[in-house]
């Protein structure tokens, strides 16, 4: 199985950026973390960062007969961007979204996501763990289905 793992904006600053909150891992230790955790064999895990929601949408785009799913953390755009939305509910693979820290437990305007309905799944305030929750979820709907 083939998975695009999404990170937008601000997330190419993770280990940097407000550590308490987000952890001291940068993205690529993230990635080697979960590579660690998995079968390589069995998955092959594609990463893409941007600070720009237009490259986000092309990649989910270009996901379609690429990826049999896909992990988002949409950074701050989780919560305003009916762009990401609509490219999420227009393609026909799986996706769900990942958030480091617990969404639902900060300020108000982190409580909302409006991409959480097109979406499989929301796992959130896990740390770097709900990237592998994610994906073990992701697994199981594509199996399931
Ligand atoms: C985040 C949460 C968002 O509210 C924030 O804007 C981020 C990171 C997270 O992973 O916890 O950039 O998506």
């Amino acid at each position: 199985m083939k998975f695009l793992v999404l990170n937008g904006p601000n997330l190419n600053l993770l280990g940097l950026r407000e550590p308490d909150i987000y952890g001291i891992d940068s993205i690529k230790d993230i990635k080697i973390w979960l590579n660690s955790q998995i079968e390589l064999d069995d998955y092959e895990i594609i990463w893409f960062q941007s600070n720009h929601e237009g490259d986000l949408i092309d990649q989910i785009h270009a996901a379609i007969n690429e990826f049999d799913g896909l992990i988002i953390n949409p950074g701050a755009l989780t919560h305003y961007s009916y762009a990401l939305r609509d490219a999420i509910s227009a393609i026909p693979i799986p996706v769900i979204e990942v958030h480091l820290s617990a969404i639902n437990q900060r300020e108000e305007f982190r409580k909302i996501s409006v991409i959480k309905n097109v979406c499989i799944g929301q796992i959130s305030g896990k740390g770097k763990a709900g990237y592998f929750e994610a994906l073990k979820t992701l697994v199981n709907h594509i199996e399931n289905s």
